[in-house]
């Protein structure tokens, strides 16, 4: 069972990563209508991945697969790591409601896109670079506090 939730964090974290790329590769100062309903099509993929990770994670925390809830509990470092998550979270819930209101009607129409669209996704790329280094920190119970 361990070793089943650490693939499926693995390729949840995969996927999640995946889909952002793609999203800051093809965001643009304007895209047409249709441009912007793939992009909602990939951010509805990134959405499963997350929760898909909240839903392993939680169960590798709190399951007690491998090792024991407190020691994760315990640990600032994973509390940091959980933040930075419902950060990116809550950061991704703009571009989400933007995509999918913008991606109905004409298709060939262009919208222009708002620079905290942009903004939004360069930073949840950031702060999602920085969670492997505390993920590893907080798997050999170091503190960084
Ligand atoms: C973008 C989000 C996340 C990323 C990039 C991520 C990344 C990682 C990585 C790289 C590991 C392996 C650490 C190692 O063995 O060195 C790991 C393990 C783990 N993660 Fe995550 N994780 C994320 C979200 C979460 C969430 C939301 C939770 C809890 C609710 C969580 C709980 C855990 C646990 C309990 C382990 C096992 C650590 C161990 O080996 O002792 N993760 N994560």
């Amino acid at each position: 069972m361990e070793l089943l939730l650490r693939y499926l964090h693995f390729i949840s974290v995969f996927t999640l990563a995946g889909t952002l790329f793609a999203e800051f590769f093809l965001l643009d100062k304007s895209l047409t209508k249709k441009q912007i309903k793939l992009l909602s099509r990939i951010d509805a993929v990134y959405g499963i991945s997350a929760l898909s990770l909240l839903i392993v994670g939680l169960s590798l925390w709190l399951g007690g697969y491998g090792k024991p809830t407190e020691f994760y509990s315990q640990n600032p470092t994973f509390h940091l790591k959980l933040t930075l998550f419902i950060l990116i979270g809550l950061i991704s819930i703009y571009p989400t409601i933007f995509f999918i209101r913008q991606a109905k009607g004409k298709q060939s129409q262009k919208v222009l896109i708002p620079q905290g669209i942009i903004w939004s996704i360069r930073m949840e790329l950031i702060l999602l670079s920085i969670i492997p280094v505390l993920a590893g920190l907080m798997a050999k119970g170091i503190r960084i506090f």
